[in-house]
């Protein structure tokens, strides 16, 4: 694996490796890697001759009083790791290298952008659109994996990547979760004994309100409701939201008889986690 902190460099070896037998495969993160990332990266390596990832914390997608300074970096270790999954190229650049001086084009995704996270987060997701954008140009991938667990990352993403015309595929990949429920998130190490139990309310939630939904009688209000029960119901946890919404369009959801996101986020201590379910279409009776 070669590591690659410029863009002038990685964009040479781009055009080098493109021709019309290869795929680029395009992983992007911000490191302190766990097997969410890795899935993601494993499919990529199963999908693609050429496999890209990147590791930047990139500050535009931290609000000013967020965690862009205490963001855990693990960066040697998560080099060791990306080697072993078989990656060809990290591209690990700097924050001047990725927003040099007098920088200031952004990419906006107005309405989804500001739904879910992007609500509690203001500029957020305006953020993670730049910074993929640059990645997806710097990088020019044919396929782009991303995790099912930032469900309104993926919807703005997908949304960009229409509207912009970007000339690839994206890949949405299921979320990665220990072996009790709580999803993997490099933000999970911030939290306590007492928090990570605490943390459980998040994915209980989700299957609460699954189960739920198998009841004939189940409404998105209703699932709404019992979702802000079971969260609001655990000591320590702080809800940002329960939403119950179009996973393309991140609005309320108005029926179950189509494919609906079962979103979550809350504060647990100090540290904000998220976590969702894809509810299938329900069938029709006949
Ligand atoms: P980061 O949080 O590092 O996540 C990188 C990728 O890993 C994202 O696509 C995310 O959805 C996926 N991922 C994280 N946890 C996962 C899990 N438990 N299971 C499956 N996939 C998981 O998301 C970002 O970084 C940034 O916003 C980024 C897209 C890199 C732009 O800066």
């Amino acid at each position: 694996m070669q590591t690659i902190p410029t863009i002038r460099e990685m964009q040479a070896i781009v055009r080098a490796a493109k021709t019309s037998s290869t795929t680029i495969g395009l992983v992007p993160t911000m490191g302190a890697l766990h097997e969410g990332h890795l899935s993601l990266v494993r499919t990529a390596r199963a999908h693609c001759s050429h496999v890209i990832a990147t590791i930047f914390v990139n500050p535009l997608q931290f609000g000013p009083n967020e965690d862009l300074a205490k963001y855990p970096r693990t960066f040697e270790r998560d080099t060791e790791l990306l080697m072993q999954e078989g990656v060809d190229y990290l591209f690990a650049p700097s924050a001047e290298e990725m927003y040099p001086q007098g920088a200031q084009t952004l990419v906006d995704v107005p309405e989804l952008g500001n739904r879910l996270d992007g609500a509690s987060r203001p500029g957020h997701f305006r953020g993670v659109a730049t910074v993929v954008s640059k990645l997806l140009h710097i990088t020019q991938p044919d396929l782009a994996f991303f995790g099912q667990k930032d469900a309104a990352q993926v919807a703005v993403l997908r949304r960009m990547v229409r509207d912009l015309n970007f000339p690839l595929e994206m890949v949405v990949c299921p979320t990665v979760r220990e072996a009790d429920g709580l999803a993997m998130s490099s933000r999970n190490r911030y939290l306590s004994n007492e928090e990570r139990v605490q943390a459980l309310a998040l994915s209980r939630t989700l299957q609460t309100a699954k189960t739920l939904a198998q009841q004939a009688a189940a409404t998105p209000a209703t699932l709404r409701e019992a979702m802000l029960h079971t969260l609001t119901s655990t000591d320590g946890v702080r809800v940002d939201y329960a939403a119950v919404v179009d996973p393309e369009t991140l609005l309320d959801a108005d029926d179950l008889s189509r494919e609906t996101l079962l979103a979550v986020a809350a504060w647990v201590g100090t540290t904000r986690l998220i976590d969702n379910l894809l509810l299938p279409a329900r069938e029709v009776q006949p």
